[in-house]
């Protein structure tokens, strides 16, 4: 699918630079390390300085291309070492040291991202540094993050061998949960029932109403209830093409006064490569949830997903664009409008700033 030019078909989608991607969990990185990540096909190095400060910067030594996440690289203070001849990088990129003499060239720099670490998340922003504003990441308080009476903690990362559209749009699809992953979540009604649609600047959800549905018992256990029927709102949204949270409020059937119980699955979506999407999920719930395993069961719940997204990316690789056209239904109009809002962001930054050679060095 085409789009203004924008190449918008899942397994090759384009994605917009001028955006916030998760890059890590805050407690993957403790001060003094650092990891090793894409976004965006860029090789970064993510670090934290010896004062818990966060950086991110391209994943290349300016002297002999070494990577500075090699194993004998290292974190010094608020800057990085090259473990190959030494030469240090200051957290703007700037070449601070050549141990083996000589002045420093003044092309010795790298380009560095802006990272801002709000709740146990570490954003990165691989587009204009400019307009990295901080309040265009989702609303935390929302998704019952920061600043909420909801319970949260970080979850798990997959890494997934296919392009992030197909992810994104699995996540906003509630269709499949009744036939990919039936008996586990859904107990057969989700694909029939209507939806109603929703578009709230760049968030596109889906919203089903059910009654006195029966909830199989992966869920029932999970909230504690002491039947198995419950009145439920299903609601998928996506925020643009970095954030999808599949939220259900539930009010057990004979208890209705007590208070709903909500669970909130996110998914933060982060294009590593073209054909590679890092997920970054979690819950956050309105109650307690002390299941030890709980995120064994979200790993294998993403799993079934993550096996079919991959075939799918597989036998398009394979069969290449011409041979792999894909028919939409009206179950996919929450998806394609998700695509326009993407397409239109491309298209704007497209507009402000020219295609230019892309540079691994830092804008004067
Ligand atoms: S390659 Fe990094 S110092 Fe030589
Ligand atoms: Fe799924």
């Amino acid at each position: 699918m085409n789009i203004d030019g924008i190449n918008m078909l899942p397994g090759c989608a384009e994605y917009p630079l001028n955006q916030w991607y998760v890059i890590a969990w805050s407690d993957e990185i403790a001060p003094g390390k650092s990891l090793a990540r894409d976004c965006c096909e860029v090789p970064l190095i993510v670090y934290r300085s010896q004062a818990g400060i966060a950086h991110a910067m391209f994943n290349r030594c300016p002297h002999r291309g070494m990577m500075l996440t090699s194993a004998t690289g290292r974190v010094e203070g608020d800057t990085v070492r090259c473990g190959y001849h030494g030469v240090r990088l200051d957290s703007n990129g700037r070449c601070v040291e050549v141990p083996s003499g000589g002045p420093l060239p003044a092309k010795m720099c790298v380009r560095t991202y802006p990272v801002v670490e709000k709740w146990k998340w570490l954003w990165v922003w691989m587009g204009d540094a400019r307009l990295a504003d901080p309040a265009l990441i989702p609303d935390h308080e929302y998704l019952g993050l920061e600043n909420s009476p909801m319970f949260s903690e970080p979850g798990i990362r997959l890494s997934v061998k296919a392009n992030y559209l197909m992810p994104l749009e699995n996540l906003v699809d509630a269709t499949h949960i009744t036939y990919l992953h039936h008996g586990l979540i859904d107990s057969g009604n989700v694909a029939a029932t209507p939806s109603q649609l929703v578009v709230d600047g760049t968030r596109v959800a889906s919203v089903r109403q059910f009654s006195n549905e029966l909830l199989p018992p992966m869920l029932c256990a999970a909230m504690g209830l002491k039947g198995n029927r419950v009145n439920r709102t299903l609601t998928l949204s996506a925020f643009a093409n970095h954030l999808c949270e599949i939220r259900q409020d539930f009010v057990e059937v004979g208890d209705e006064h007590a208070p709903p119980k909500r669970i909130n699955l996110i998914v933060s979506i982060t294009p590593a490569r073209r054909t590679q999407t890092d997920h970054f999920a979690l819950f956050s719930t309105s109650f307690q949830n002390t299941h030890p395993g709980r995120f064994d069961d979200l790993r294998n719940l993403l799993m079934e997903d993550v096996v079919v997204l991959e075939e799918i990316q597989q036998l398009f690789e394979r069969l290449g664009h011409a041979h792999a056209p894909e028919i939409s239904i009206k179950a996919d109009e929450g998806s394609i409008r998700s695509r326009r809002i993407i397409a239109e962001l491309i298209r704007r930054e497209r507009q402000a700033e020219p295609a230019t050679a892309p540079t691994h060095r830092q804008p004067a």
